[in-house]
């Protein structure tokens, strides 16, 4: 629409104007902010921008794709893909707590995502950082409008000394709706856009226990049925998240067939929220809830009961972990 072109135009300017003729690294995670940032950043210096993505295999199903393909096709930006699903894993495994897991998680994509820069780096210096800052994120860090922040060099999440990178905050001024209204008018995938937030930590916070790779697919596939469904059902953009957690270390007896089963149970967790500071467990149809159940304990082997979470925030929060 007419409002959002003339941020698209106003910001590609001033990107253009800040940046000149530097190179611009970002980090992709398949989320709306950063998806945003970058394709206006792109828009404005083209392929000056490198993208970089780390694959830590702790996606949902197609996530990986979805950044891998449609975002490149429908941006044609320059992305580096890091497969580190293997190093993630190794790392966590026999891990259990979830601090612990959160911290591994932080501490391996700050390495993979250094040595990844230092490549892009290596081939011609990169001057900027692309971050996905919204305005509320600014609010809530106390920093104003930020000019002064703007210029000075940011030590970014934990980069060493040496590589340090001048921050390019295209979205600072913009609230969520804003954003996702760039994002289509920019071309960006549907899926992407309308995204539910999603933790950097991904399903490692949803199995509830060790992270293992099986345990991992087991989830993703109980994962995609809720979330199909409920787009099915036309409630995706109603829902603020609706985690799937699986109970990895607990199994109950059910019955499949003539035999009995000795399976883990998953969690539903659809919540309504305006900014998951408090949320409450969203009412969905009993139809809808109905079919998850049926098709994720018919399609997905391991599980074999299916849970709903009715606890508000407080005093729960929205993820187990
Ligand atoms: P909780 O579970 O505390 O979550 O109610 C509030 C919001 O934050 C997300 N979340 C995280 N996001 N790293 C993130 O980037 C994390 O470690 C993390 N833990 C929770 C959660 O999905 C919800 O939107």
């Amino acid at each position: 629409d007419w409002t959002m072109s003339n941020v698209i135009e106003d910001q590609v300017a001033a990107i253009r104007a800040r940046v000149g003729d530097k190179r611009v690294l970002c980090a992709l995670s398949g989320g709306v902010d950063s998806s945003v940032a970058a394709a206006l950043v792109h828009r404005a210096v083209g392929d000056q921008l490198t993208c970089v993505f780390v694959d830590h295999g702790l996606l949902r199903a197609g996530e990986a794709e979805q950044v891998e393909k449609d975002y490149v096709t429908a941006t044609g930006i320059n992305l580096k893909v890091v497969d580190a699903r293997d190093r993630f894993l190794t790392a966590l495994a026999g891990q259990t707590d979830p601090e612990t897991k959160r911290k591994i998680i932080g501490r391996e994509f700050i390495r993979v995502f250094e040595a990844a820069a230092r490549e892009v780096d290596a081939i011609a210096p990169i001057e900027f950082l692309v971050q996905g800052t919204l305005y509320p994120d600014v609010v809530e860090s106390g920093g104003g409008t930020g000019t002064a922040n703007i210029k000075s060099h940011h030590n970014v999440g934990g980069l060493p000394d040496d590589l340090q990178f001048t921050l390019v905050e295209p979205l600072r001024n913009l609230f969520k709706d804003e954003v996702r209204r760039i994002g289509l008018e920019l071309g960006l995938p549907e899926a992407m856009v309308w995204r539910h937030p999603f933790p950097g930590p991904g399903l490692g916070i949803r199995i509830i226990g060790e992270v293992t790779a099986e345990r991992l697919e087991i989830l993703r596939a109980a994962d995609a049925i809720a979330r199909a469904e409920l787009a099915a059902a036309g409630l995706d953009r109603s829902v603020w998240q609706f985690p799937v957690v699986l109970l990895a270390d607990v199994r109950s007896v059910g019955v499949a067939g003539d035999g009995r089963t000795y399976g883990h149970p998953v969690v539903l967790r659809p919540v309504s929220s305006e900014d998951a500071m408090t949320a409450d467990w969203s009412r969905l149809p009993y139809e809808l809830l109905a079919k998850i159940s049926t098709r994720i304990t018919n399609e997905v082997p391991e599980v074999n009961r299916v849970a709903l979470d009715v606890t508000s925030k407080p005093p729960g929060t929205i993820e187990w972990e």
